[in-house]
C-alpha cells in the first residue's frame, strides 16, 4: 500500500456483538467504508443489520473488535464516540421525526448536534435556517416546510428524514430500512432521492433494505448478513442465486449439507463456522 492510497473513513476491526441475554447479534464483522460509496446490507430479519448500523455509530457499544474513523481515529473514549456521531447521520424506518411540528422544525433538529445544550436553548441561527430551508428544497418538499409533519403522506415524511439528515452536513449516513414502510413506487422515489443527496455531497452511505431488486439497482457494493456473519461482500452484478442462497437460506443450506454429508464435507461449501466471506469488494 503506497502513501497515497485512498484510507476507509470507517473501519469495523472483528466486531462483535453479544447482547446482555447471550443473543450473539455479530460475528466478528471486519468491513471498510469508503468515501462517497453507496452500501446496502441485506439480509434475513435477525441477520443483524439493525445490530450493525447501530455499531457504526456506538449507539449500541460493540462487546468485541474495534471501530475505526479515518477523521477521529478510535472509537472508544466519550468525547470521540460524540464528534464521530456528529459525522454520521441516521435515517430511521419509521423516521423518528416530530409528528406536531413542522418539517422545518424536524430539519432544524438536525443541527441540534452541532451546538452546545446552552446554545440550543436560544434561537437558531439564521445560517441554520437557510441550510435547513435548503436541504428541504433538495428533497423537493420547499412548499412543505411549515406544514405539520403528521400532515404529510409517508414519502414526504421519509424525505423530511432525509433533508434532516442532510442538514446534519454529515460524512456518513446510516439508513435502518429507510422505504420498508412504503409502498414500492415511493420506495424507490425515496431510495433514488437519497442516491442521488449522497453523491452530490459525497456522503458514505449505509441503507439496510430487504428488497433484493432495490439493493441491485442502487448499490455500488452489498453486504450479505447471515447470522450476524458477513457472508457477501461485493458489487451487485457478483450478487448471484446461489450467494443468494447463502445470505437468505444459510440455517436452512447448512442443515440439508450437514444432512447429506454427515462425515466431513465434501460438498466443496464450507461449513458455516470456516466458511470465509464471499469477499468480492475491492477499493
Ligand atoms: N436488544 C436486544 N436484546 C437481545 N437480543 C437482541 C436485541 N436486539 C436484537 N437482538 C437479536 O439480535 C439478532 C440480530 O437482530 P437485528 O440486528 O435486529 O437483526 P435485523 O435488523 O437484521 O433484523 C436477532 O437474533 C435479534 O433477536
Ligand atoms: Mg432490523
Amino acid at each position: 500500500m503506497t502513501s497515497t492510497a485512498v484510507q476507509p473513513l470507517l473501519r469495523l476491526d472483528g466486531v462483535e456483538l453479544t447482547y446482555p441475554n447471550g443473543t450473539r447479534a455479530l460475528n466478528g464483522a471486519t468491513l471498510e467504508f469508503y468515501q462517497g460509496e453507496f452500501t446496502v446490507v441485506l439480509g434475513l430479519s435477525g441477520a443483524g443489520k439493525t445490530s450493525l448500523l447501530r455499531c457504526m455509530n456506538l449507539l449500541q457499544k460493540p462487546t468485541g473488535g474495534a471501530i475505526i474513523s479515518s477523521v477521529v481515529g478510535l472509537l472508544e473514549r466519550k468525547a470521540r464516540i460524540r464528534a464521530h456521531r456528529r459525522r454520521t447521520a441516521m435515517i430511521f424506518q419509521h423516521h423518528q421525526l416530530l409528528p406536531r411540528f413542522s418539517a422545518l422544525h424536524n430539519v432544524l433538529t438536525g443541527r441540534l448536534g452541532h451546538h452546545g445544550t446552552l446554545r440550543s436553548l436560544l434561537p437558531l441561527p439564521q445560517a441554520d435556517i437557510a441550510l435547513a430551508f435548503d436541504c428541504l428544497e433538495r428533497v423537493g418538499l420547499a412548499d412543505k416546510a411549515l406544514t405539520r409533519v403528521d400532515n404529510l403522506s409517508g414519502g414526504q415524511m421519509q424525505r423530511v428524514g432525509v433533508a434532516r439528515a442532510l442538514a446534519q452536513q454529515p460524512d456518513t449516513l446510516l439508513a435502518d430500512e429507510p422505504v420498508a414502510s412504503l409502498d414500492p413506487a415511493t420506495a424507490d422515489k425515496v431510495l433514488s432521492l437519497l442516491r442521488r443527496v449522497c453523491q452530490e455531497d459525497a456522503i458514505t452511505a449505509v441503507v439496510s433494505l430487504h428488497q433484493v431488486e432495490l439493493a441491485t439497482r442502487f448499490a455500488d457494493r452489498i453486504i450479505g448478513l447471515a447470522q450476524g456473519e458477513v457472508v457477501f461482500d461485493g458489487p451487485p452484478s457478483a450478487l448471484t442465486t446461489q450467494v443468494l442462497g447463502i445470505i437468505y437460506d444459510r440455517r436452512a443450506a447448512d442443515a440439508a449439507s450437514a444432512q447429506q454429508h454427515p462425515e466431513p464435507d465434501q460438498s466443496g461449501l464450507a461449513a458455516s463456522s470456516s466458511r470465509p466471506p464471499l469477499q468480492e469488494h475491492q477499493s
